[in-house]
């Protein structure tokens, strides 16, 4: 997959059209529907202004949440229109449709400089089936297809990709930068190149382990997934996470590992919990002498001693998945011990969307981070080394 796409300064936008895909997948307050984090909004305005200030009439379309092809209320992207309109400080006109009569005369009507935003396309069931019809109907509303949103281009779907097909595609700024930096870290580190993967299962970091064998200098290991490592080195975990059926992968990557000449850290040492509770009773043990009513949830001090060391000279970090459960504060230490180390690497720094980039912001050290990616599932993908159907489909440069 190229990560050089052609973007919207390579292009002409003046007096054009154009159907803008953005990642407006916002979290938002359950209760009162209050947009909780509006990042991936203002992640998108570099594009948006560029396009504004630059003759093109703005066609912004993104999906929110999962309403699997049907009206929900709860899931209509209005808020997210008053949020864009706050920020951009000029108005957004919402459409209350997506390819329906409210859209049609509104695209049809929008002038350079303006912009709308369409509801969410996934309220349209055929928009996750990448349905072509879909795609041509919202692509027949404008000129050209700007793509800026990475958080999901690992989703073939009709605004995502399909769209491509019947209209010159390109990339927005949030993309290229995405790509930028972590296509330099996969193609030609700075060394050594240390990942850091932690997060509950194994079965969700397969793809990725195996990637970055190929890749990396140092991979660290945490977070539940540890615990089936720690069986494959033959010690017994008591009550923590378990995947029976990876412990022969996890034997296998630490054979790969040495095979490949890449140091495979795995904790020492572990923060044992009585339930899986922020009040529960807690103690640090070596990692062969978890007791059988306990569960592992935090690497203990030996292992961030450990890891510190590991990250302090990286010429590159990438980082996926918090160290243990964070979001109890008795056993967020490691996760807050690695963000720390990560800060003060020096090293080019880059952290997985989902829970490690909240993990990044909540403990403060969002700003010491080189990139903190957008995309959750999209950046994994992306250090899997997969085809990104929201990338192959955008022309290259
Ligand atoms: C995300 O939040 O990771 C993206 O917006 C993709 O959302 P999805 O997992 O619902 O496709």
């Amino acid at each position: 997959m190229s990560y050089n796409k052609k973007n919207v300064t390579q292009v002409d936008v003046k007096g054009k059209k154009v159907l803008l895909r953005c990642d407006f997948n916002v979290p938002q307050d359950k209760a009162t529907g209050a947009i909780t984090d509006d990042k991936r909004i203002r992640a998108a305005l570099p594009t948006i202004q560029y396009l504004l200030d630059n003759g093109a009439a703005v066609i912004a379309c993104s999906h929110l949440g999962k309403p699997k092809g049907e009206w929900k209320e709860s899931l209509t992207l209005a808020p997210v229109a008053v949020r864009l309109s706050e920020l951009l400080g000029k108005p957004v006109t919402f459409c209350k449709d997506i390819i329906g009569e409210d859209a049609h005369a509104k695209a049809a009507a929008v002038k350079p400089g303006e912009i709308i935003l369409l509801e969410n396309l996934r309220f349209d069931k055929r928009e996750e089936k990448n349905d072509p019809e879909f795609a041509k109907e919202l692509a027949d509303m404008a000129d050209l297809y700007v793509s800026d949103a990475f958080g999901t281009v690992h989703r073939a779907h009709a605004s995502t990709a399909g769209v491509a097909a019947y209209l010159p595609a390109v990339s927005g700024f949030l993309i290229g930068k995405e790509l930028d930096i972590m296509g330099k870290a996969l193609e030609d580190p700075a060394r050594p190149f240390v990942a850091i993967l932690g997060g509950a299962k194994v079965s969700d970091k397969i793809a990725v382990i195996e990637n970055l064998l190929t890749k990396v200098d140092k991979i660290i290991i945490g977070g539940g997934m540890a615990y089936t490592f720690a069986k494959a080195q033959g010690y017994e975990v008591g009550k923590s996470l378990l995947e029976a059926d990876k412990v022969d992968f996890a034997k296998e990557m630490i054979e790969r590992a040495k095979a490949n000449g890449v140091e495979f850290l795995l904790p020492v040492d572990t923060v044992v919990g009585k339930e899986f509770a922020a009040d529960t009773e807690a103690k640090t043990v070596a990692i062969d002498a978890i007791p059988a009513d306990w569960m592992g949830l935090d690497i203990g001090e030996k292992t961030i001693a450990l890891y510190e060391n590991a990250i302090a000279g990286a010429g590159t970090v990438v980082w996926n998945g918090p160290m243990g459960v964070f979001e109890f504060d008795r056993f967020a230490e490691g996760t807050r011990a690695v963000a720390r180390a990560v800060a003060a690497s020096g090293a080019v720094s880059i952290v997985g969307g989902g829970d490690s980039a909240a993990a990044v912001e909540q403990l403060g050290f969002a700003d010491k981070i080189t990139h903190i990616s957008t995309g959750g599932g999209a950046s994994l993908e992306f250090l899997e080394g997969k085809q990104l159907p929201g990338v192959v489909c955008l022309q290259d440069a």
